[in-house]
């Protein structure tokens, strides 16, 4: 079994994934717009963790948001510097703590949680929210479930972790958070078989 950073840090595995994402890309950018929606974002500081190749960094920059991204494959923080400029850095979620408190006014965490297990969720959206400044957003999404499956992609095998919507949503709550459920639903993206969730929440105080 392959972890998901070694899973990602390959130039080959990169490019594969970029071909793959492409005709979704104008998708994911209608997505993060309606999470946006009523939120003052021009010239506000946002983070995309796991950002991979950098695609969300970059349109929120083209929305007028002071992003940037970290993720902790270093092909994929090449690949996002060398299409987008130098908004990216090396981090694995491991060291989220090294982040200071309150230092972001817009979290952005896309289809990352499916590598995050059951034992690690709850201090990975700890370090969230805590990197949130009040009255901030944190935008989340992932595959909706529970348990994880194993897949197998050019001759690596590596597990999907999935989470519940109603948990995470819970959580996040039990963190100071208010989830805004609208324009946010459970959709079936025609895809893939997998049941994705989209959330955002913003931080009370
Ligand atoms: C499915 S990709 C999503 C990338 C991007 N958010 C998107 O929506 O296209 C998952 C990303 O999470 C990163 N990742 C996985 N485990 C990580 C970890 N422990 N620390 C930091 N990044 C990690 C991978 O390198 C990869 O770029």
């Amino acid at each position: 079994m392959i972890n998901p950073i070694e899973y990602y840090n390959s130039e080959e595995l990169v490019e594969q994934y970029i071909q793959k994402d492409l005709p979704f890309v104008k998708k994911g950018e209608g997505e993060l717009i309606a999470a946006l929606e009523g939120i003052p974002y021009n010239g506000k500081k946002a983070l995309d963790v796991g950002c991979g190749y950098g695609r969300d960094v970059a349109f929120m920059r083209s929305l007028g948001i002071d992003a940037f991204g970290v993720d902790g494959a270093s092909a994929m923080v090449k690949k996002a510097q060398e299409m987008y400029g130098s908004f990216f850095n090396v981090l694995t979620f491991s060291n989220l703590h090294t982040i200071p408190d309150n230092a972001y006014e817009i979290i952005h965490n896309s289809n990352v949680l499916v590598h995050i297990d059951e034992e690690d969720i709850n201090s990975h959206l700890e370090h969230l929210v805590r990197i949130l400044k009040p009255k901030g957003v944190l935008i989340l999404g992932s595959k909706e479930g529970v348990g994880h499956s194993v897949s197998k992609t050019m001759k690596m095998e590596r597990i999907t972790n999935l989470h519940s919507k109603k948990k995470i949503g819970e959580k996040l709550e039990c963190l100071g958070m208010e989830l805004i459920e609208k324009p946010y639903s459970l959709s079936k993206p025609s895809e893939n078989a997998a049941l994705l969730f989209k959330l955002r929440a913003i931080k009370l105080g």
